[in-house]
């Protein structure tokens, strides 16, 4: 075979003798390998370049590395500001995702930062799960030159509050590292603990990398991302769709949501996430006021800034969800002795079930307890963006991104609750408005090869970002085949996006769609089984070099599919548990096996 002009001719004979003798499954699995490199360094491409101030003269030992890790950007972002801060001061620094650091490398290291998030029930995000599995294995070197610091980036209302930035600032220290700092354990409020955390860090730097004469470390807030709008000053966009596309008779309320872009200059990638700051509902605002017999005109100021009281509920704090904190706070005001026991360590699960299912009104009305305006607004938990998968690409709608929002409603005692943003959204009529601004994910793209085939596992609205994959490959013409499995209750009323599918199953731009309507026969059927009963071409496709996404709920169907795919590995390649398992691991470090779960 001719070698193309790209190619060195080194490489080709290098890759001519790496092909000889080998039999067609490992052939497959190379051209899959390659594959997933060129989509890594294509990535790494698109990605902003990893920071790295060169000092002259600064030998690597003079160097700071930031490592993160992230699952949907948050701990990016606080990294990326922290490597700009040290970089603007003249530190020789190197940010690194986590799972593009050499663990070879921790045993040189002298100055070590990391800055993570906690997912699922305490794990790792999925870009952190070799690394931190390293640390806590038995490979990890001893490491007595190291000095660092953990930032951890979690929400109080679950029970393993930062917890894997608990166990990294342990391990470290176990393995004879010297703690330059305690470990932060930022709420969602990030930059209440990030900011100060942050602060103490660059002095510690600078003190570490011998830079005193470097002038001293102020701290601006986080720098917003690369995009236009932003977290912080977001784009106010026009809603112009919002659809139920559940049928009569669900269970639950699906929307399709149509948002118009013009004017904001904002770009997304399929499988990027919309960042949504909501509002309040003016009903459950007032009924917050009404309990507390609070007068919500009253000026409130907190940190130097002034708003009336019922502004202060309405856009700026979670009415929605209930803290530890903010129970913690409730019981000293009320002295419920129920209160407090809840609050004991061996209350843990019902503290977790309470947190799970209680909103604040329901604790404000179980529990009375007197509140001024000042009081409660430092008791909440500043409001935060909710963010949804975007369902569409820009090569089909142009100016506008699409949305699937399930929204959350049930009942209380007889008393109708809601979610904050998806009650938001999905009572938005047309033509209202709603700040936006884009959550990249570099870790969930498309295949930089178009002829690479694609499974996408999406139940739910987890359908949303294979609607823009489908989309983006229909539009560029893609080669490689699309096969999507979609779940969810019924055929009949939850078949989200039924009519889209089945015409771009016609037009070829869908090549294989498995459905699991998980009660409509007598035994549940979910995503999972239907991997199973498809694990024969699963695993081919998958061997011929497919990549593999799963998007929707992290608690058990992202758990379950995992499941299934070491199970299909065991079975159809003849692998042993740990040989399933590093061949999962081995895809997902090509960027073969990627999940957007939440
Ligand atoms: C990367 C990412 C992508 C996402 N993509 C999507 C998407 O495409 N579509 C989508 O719809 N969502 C998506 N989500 C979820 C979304 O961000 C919100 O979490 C979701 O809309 C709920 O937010 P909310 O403000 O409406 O509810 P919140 O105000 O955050 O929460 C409501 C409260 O009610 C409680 N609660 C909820 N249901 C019940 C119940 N039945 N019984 C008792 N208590 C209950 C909850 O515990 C919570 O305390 C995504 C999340 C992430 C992180
Ligand atoms: C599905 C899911 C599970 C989570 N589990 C935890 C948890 O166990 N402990 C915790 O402290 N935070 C948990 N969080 C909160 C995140 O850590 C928090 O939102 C953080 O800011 C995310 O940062 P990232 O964007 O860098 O991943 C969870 C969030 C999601 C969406």
């Amino acid at each position: 075979m001719l070698a193309p002009s790209y190619l060195p001719e080194s490489k080709h004979t290098l890759i001519t003798e790496l092909a000889e003798g080998l039999e067609s499954n490992a052939l497959s699995w190379l051209s899959g390998y390659f594959a997933g490199v060129a989509q890594v360094r294509q990535a790494g491409r698109l990605a902003p370049p990893p920071v790295v101030a060169a000092v002259p003269g600064t030998a690597a030992a003079k160097r700071l590395t930031i490592v993160y890790g992230s699952q949907t950007g948050n701990a990016k972002r606080v990294a990326e500001s922290l490597a700009e801060r040290t970089e603007e001061l003249g530190l020789n620094v190197r940010l690194l995702r986590a799972d593009r650091y050499p663990t070879r490398e921790l045993k040189e290291e002298q100055l070590l930062y990391i800055v993570i998030s906690t997912q699922g029930d305490g794990e790792a995000p999925d870009d952190s799960l070799a690394f931190v599995e390293f640390l806590s294995s038995r490979r990890a070197p001893k490491l007595p030159q190291l000095k660092y610091a953990v930032l951890g980036l979690g929400d109080s209302s679950y029970p393993s509050f930062c917890g894997i930035a608990q166990n990294i600032d342990a391990r470290l220290a176990e393995l004879g590292a010297e703690r330059l700092q305690e470990v932060g354990a930022a709420d969602l409020d990030i930059e209440t603990v990030a900011l100060p955390w942050q602060a103490a860090v660059i002095g510690h730097a600078q003190k570490a990398l011998k830079q005193a004469e470097a002038p001293a470390a102020s701290v601006t807030p986080l720098r917003p991302q690369a995009s236009k709008a932003t977290r912080e000053q977001p784009f106010l966009a026009e809603l112009l769709l919002n659809q139920p596309i559940t049928g009569r008779g669900s269970d639950k309320d699906v929307r399709h949501l149509e948002i118009s872009l013009e004017g904001s200059h904002i770009e997304y990638q399929p499988g990027d996430a919309l960042g949504v700051w909501p509002t309040q509902s003016p009903a459950l605002v007032e009924r917050v006021l009404d309990v507390l017999n609070l007068d919500g005109e009253e000026s409130i100021e907190v940190n130097h800034v002034k708003r009336s009281l019922k502004e202060w509920l309405s856009r700026h704090r979670e009415l929605t969800q209930l803290t530890k904190p903010f129970l913690t706070a409730h019981a000293e005001l009320s002295g419920d002795a129920n209160l407090h026991a809840l609050l004991q360590p061996q209350s843990i699960d019902a503290l977790k079930a309470v947190l799970e299912s209680r909103q604040l009104i329901d604790i404000l009305k179980a529990y009375p307890a007197k509140w001024t305006g000042a009081a409660l607004v430092k008791a909440l938990r500043p409001l935060t963006p909710r963010m949804y998968s975007i369902a569409s690409s820009q090569s089909v709608v142009e100016n506008e991104v699409h949305l699937t929002l399930a929204n959350v409603a049930y009942e209380y005692e007889g008393e109708a609750r809601w979610g904050a943003a998806s009650n938001f959204l999905a009572h938005l009529p047309e033509g209202g408005q709603v700040p936006v601004f884009v959550e990249e994910n570099q870790r969930f793209r498309l295949p930089s090869d178009s002829s690479r085939d694609i499974i996408m596992i999406g139940p739910g609205t987890g359908i949303a970002p294979f609607r823009a994959f489908v989309q983006e490959r229909g539009a560029a013409g893609a080669s490689g085949r699309n096969w999507l499995f979609f779940g969810n209750p019924h055929f009949s009323s939850d078949f989200l996006y039924q009519t889209e599918w089945q015409r771009a199953l016609q037009d070829g731009h869908l090549h294989r769609l498995d459905l699991a309507f998980s009660r409509d026969q007598a035994e549940k059927v979910y995503v999972q089984d239907k991997l199973l009963e498809r694990a024969g071409d699963l695993y081919d496709w998958i061997q011929g070099g497919a990549h593999v996404y799963v998007c929707g709920d992290a608690t058990r169907m992202a758990r379950d599919v995992q499941q299934a795919l070491l199970r299909i590995a065991r079975q159809e390649g003849g692998l042993d548990e740990a040989q399933a398992k590093e061949w999962l691991d081995d895809l997902a470090a090509q960027g073969r096996y990627a999940r957007d779960v939440y």
